[in-house]
């Protein structure tokens, strides 16, 4: 029962860690918002989740876990995931992605596990080896499980996932050669070629909450404010009257990102190249078009505040139309692999 469709809709899947209480516009444009371009695709059937169980390689107190998975559903919600059209749910509640996940562990050698950058970055950062959480470790397994399970034909994500996606591919041959069972058909990477990686506010790296770099999308105001005010520009630009470089430079990749006001932008870039605007006119800008641009996802973010039950009830639908697919799956794994249990 190989298929990558619903009802003769193509099937998208992809998740998010609530590693941290809110989404960052690098999170946005990366993958947040081509996931919800799909999500209103007449072609495809999506499904989208809060990966919690992934957050635990780095979160271990539970009021903060429940409160980063608040955090990432509403923001998810406030940005437009409409239920009706997708399905929503959390990692934790589909109990089959860790029962897939303990069986791929074996169709995957350590020699390829060693070579994922995560653990690769964890080390660079002087973490012994020794002692390496084995979630992290084992994080692109889960990862694959999370994937394969649900059979897509597309998973959307930043560039910075593509790696794991590759490795889910490279599992699922492994697991469909050795069973001689198309099982497990090849997901493929869904990767923006211009907004796959959004570059930090430093300018050099990609935005990630953990290097402290980005710009947020719900957090108060005055914070929003001073992550645009504290942007890398052109390094070698002094004062206001020297000529400036647009390309390249963060604060003007932002603009074109998140100001819908294009005769601004490019008067601004003109200006900028000739020597005529200051940093602090082209930043003040980018907060107003920032401001613009999410005014009415903030809003409603704090209606829903208001209404955690419901937002708990479109979790639960959504992992019980979820675990519909994933045990389905999981069923066929069992029968094909000769074990047989209650599934099956
Ligand atoms: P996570 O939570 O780190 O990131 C969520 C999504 O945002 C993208 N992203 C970016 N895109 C462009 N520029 C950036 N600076 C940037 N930062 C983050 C990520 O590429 C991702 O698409 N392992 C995943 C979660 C996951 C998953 C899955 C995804 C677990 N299981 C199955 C797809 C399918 C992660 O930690 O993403």
């Amino acid at each position: 029962m190989s298929t990558q469709q619903t009802n003769n809709k193509k099937r998208i899947l992809s998740g998010i860690t609530p590693s941290g209480n809110s989404l960052h516009i690098g999170n946005y444009f990366g993958a947040v918002k081509p996931q919800l371009e799909l999500q209103n695709d007449l072609t495809t059937d999506t499904h989208y989740f809060i990966a919690d169980l992934h957050a635990l390689t780095t979160v271990h107190d539970a009021a903060a876990l429940e409160k980063n998975i608040t955090g990432v559903v509403l923001d998810y919600l406030s940005l437009g995931l409409d239920p009706s059209n997708s399905v929503f749910f959390r990692q934790s509640q589909v109990m089959s992605h860790t029962q897939l996940a303990v069986v791929l562990a074996n169709y995957v050698s350590f020699g390829q596990m060693k070579r994922m950058h995560a653990f690769k970055d964890k080390l660079q950062k002087n973490v012994g080896v020794e002692s390496i959480n084995m979630g992290l470790f084992n994080y692109p397994i889960l990862m694959a499980a999370d994937i394969l399970i649900y059979k897509p034909f597309g998973v959307p994500v930043g560039e910075d996932q593509r790696q794991h996606i590759e490795l889910a591919r490279d599992i699922a041959e492994n697991f469909n050669r050795t069973y001689k069972k198309d099982v497990f058909p090849l997901p493929e990477p869904l990767i923006s070629k211009t907004i796959g990686k959004i570059i930090g506010t430093d300018g050099k790296r990609k935005m990630s909450k953990s290097l402290g770099n980005i710009i947020g999308i719900f957090e108060d105001e005055a914070v929003i404010r001073k992550q645009i005010m504290s942007c890398f520009t052109d390094p070698n630009r002094k004062k206001a009257t020297d000529p400036g470089k647009v390309e390249g430079n963060p604060v003007f990749l932002y603009h074109d990102l998140l100001n819908d006001d294009l005769a601004e932008v490019a008067d601004l870039k003109d200006r900028y190249t000739v020597g005529t605007v200051g940093d602090v006119e082209v930043k003040e800008k980018l907060f107003l078009a920032h401001q613009r641009m999410f005014a009415q996802a903030r809003d409603r973010r704090r209606n829903l505040e208001q209404d955690l039950n419901q937002v708990k009830e479109i979790l639960k639908n959504g992992a019980d139309e979820a675990a519909k697919v994933a045990d389905a799956t999981m069923k066929e794994v069992y029968q094909v692999l000769g074990i047989e249990n209650q599934l099956n």
